[in-house]
């Protein structure tokens, strides 16, 4: 056992629900997740659930110096330990939710990328929601956002919810191929052109699983 997985395994045992898997993500989801990452220029990227950095130090490999790469991790000795072994990685113990508070405590309106590697299938349908729409508000019209589900989840409740949210809140929505290397396999969501969203109101609790909200395609459900 590596000492990333122990420590995850570790972690994921005394908060499963927020860990969300015991392994950490391989290197070909890494590689899939973080390909908007821009190979020039000084880009902004945005890190979500980092946990002990599968995919944090490839976006530090990719970037080779450049720009400014901001991670968000609610978990506090992760969030600890990671800031350690990235130095050069502005690391919030905070939740994702927070987003553009944090970035603009370090000087940036917006990002070029979001990367997540939330669990969003165990986020209670309120968290989803604060946390997508958080997402949104950072990036421009053409920021990119990332994320990734498992294959074995995807026609779960909470996962279809999520995917739905994704429609209302992005114009583009495409989900890439199965990494069926990753444990256990796992799909990208590669999502760009935020939408311009205004909440009209909340449906959330017994019979409501989010909020609705007004977009320049009309009402929907977020
Ligand atoms: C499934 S792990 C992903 C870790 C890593 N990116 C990977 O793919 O191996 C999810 C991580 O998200 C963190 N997390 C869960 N909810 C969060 C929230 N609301 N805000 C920030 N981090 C959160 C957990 O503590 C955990 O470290």
């Amino acid at each position: 056992m590596t000492s990333d997985t122990g420590v995850m395994l570790h972690e994921f045992l005394r908060s499963p629900m927020q860990v969300g898997a015991v392994a950490p993500s391989s290197r070909r989801l890494a590689a899939a997740v973080t390909a908007p990452v821009p190979e020039a220029g000084d880009p902004v990227v945005v890190e979500l659930g980092p946990r002990t950095g599968a995919f944090t130090g490839l976006i530090q490999e990719l970037l080779g110096g450049r720009g400014h790469h901001v991670a968000v991790e609610i978990n506090p000795r992760l969030a600890e330990s990671l800031g350690r072994r990235f130095p050069r990685v502005e690391v919030f113990n905070a939740k994702a939710a927070q987003l553009p508070r944090l970035l603009a405590a370090c000087g940036h309106g917006t990002a070029d990328v979001v990367i997540s590697g939330l669990p969003w299938v165990s986020l209670p349908g309120r968290v989803q929601h604060e946390t997508l729409c958080a997402v949104r508000d950072v990036l421009p019209v053409d920021g990119a956002f990332t994320t990734f589900g498992y294959v074995h989840t995807m026609r779960l409740a909470p996962a279809r919810r999520f995917r739905r949210m994704l429609g209302v809140n992005f114009e583009e929505v495409v989900a890439g191929r199965t990494v069926w290397g990753n444990l256990p396999p796992a799909f990208v969501y590669h999502s760009r052109r935020p939408r311009d969203i205004k909440p009209i109101g909340r449906l959330y609790g017994p019979g409501g699983d989010g909020c609705k909200c007004a977009t320049t395609a009309g009402a929907g459900r977020c």
